[in-house]
């Protein structure tokens, strides 16, 4: 049997840092959108051991992978000695904020549970991505949902009106941003580093209410302050974009990668044209309906 699944991507339509934990990593609240821009993996069961193989011959494909590690701690947790193939075919970019390599670690525990007949509970799932990296668990589900704790403490939410028919606008800049250095960087923000929780369910009743313009205001995203100061351009992006008729721009998670929510798919094509031909072609961008 071969399995086949896309592995999606999300956006932070808020990301708000509440400050640095004991055990270094920081708290958090935001506001995780699914992205339907997706990744695909395969799956077969093998004789032993984990065959992992990749378009993208810049991505390990071994411990140093994501897929690879969510492999061993399933077969692990389930005590199963048979092996897996698993291809990655990569489509989303790397080091983007966008939650690829998660997904693709959500997808392949989902993915494993179901080629060898469900031996784990979702509970035991949740708990394997959440000690393989904070914004996992959320790719377990795929509605929009506010996540707290370091990230990894999931409340699924249903759709949100306010973006019932917009278009995403993603754009990478064709560099990527390290989320460590990112959260490290964070300490020379005080004020970004100790946002006051609230932001989150603030921006979800405007988002549930279809309340705009007070939505755009609501996005806000607490790594932008190191990211916009290293990197100028994701600012002179952002400004463009709102410029041109998007309803909001803002960073997705540690960056690099810029979104604009565009009232429908042909206004994002649009501004996507007009963007290329102000910034150039080396960006990278999508166009995705919500
Ligand atoms: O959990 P994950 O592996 O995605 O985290 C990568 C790095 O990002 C961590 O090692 C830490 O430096 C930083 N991080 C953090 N606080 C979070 C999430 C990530 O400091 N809530």
């Amino acid at each position: 049997m071969r399995l086949e699944k896309k592995s999606p991507c999300k956006v932070n339509l808020l990301l708000n840092i509440l400050g640095k934990r004991a055990d270094g990593f920081h708290e958090l609240e935001t506001v995780m959108q699914p992205v339907n821009f997706c990744d695909e993996l395969s799956f077969e069961r093998g004789e032993s051991g984990i065959q992992l193989s990749c378009s993208d011959k810049n991505l390990p494909v071994n411990s140093k992978n994501l897929v690879f590690r969510a492999a061993v701690d399933f077969l692990s947790a389930a005590k199963i000695n048979d092996g897996v193939k698993i291809n990655l075919e990569k489509k989303i970019p790397r080091a983007a904020g966008l939650g690829g390599g998660s997904g693709n670690a959500a997808t392949t525990l989902l993915a494993l549970n179901e080629l060898f007949c469900q031996p784990l509970a979702i509970k035991k799932l949740c708990e394997i991505a959440a000690a393989l990296g904070s914004d996992i668990p959320f790719f377990l589900q795929d509605k929009p949902a506010l996540a707290t704790g370091r990230g990894e403490k999931i409340q699924p939410l249903g759709n949100f009106s306010a973006l019932n028919g917009k278009a995403f606008l993603l754009i990478h800049p064709g560099f990527g941003i390290s989320t460590p250095w990112a959260y490290q960087n964070l300490a020379r923000f005080p004020e970004a580093l100790n946002g006051n929780a609230g932001r989150a369910k603030d921006l979800i009743s405007k988002l549930q209410a279809n309340d705009w313009p007070a939505v755009a205001d609501g996005f806000y995203n607490s790594l932008e302050a190191p990211a916009l100061e290293k990197f100028p351009i994701l600012q002179l992006f952002q400004e463009f974009l709102r410029t041109n008729g998007a309803l909001a721009a803002l960073m997705s998670g540690s960056g690099s990668t810029t979104f604009a929510i565009c009232e429908n798919i042909s206004a994002a094509e649009s501004l996507a044209e007009k963007f290329k031909s102000k910034f150039g072609e080396n960006c990278w961008t999508a166009v995705v309906p919500v």
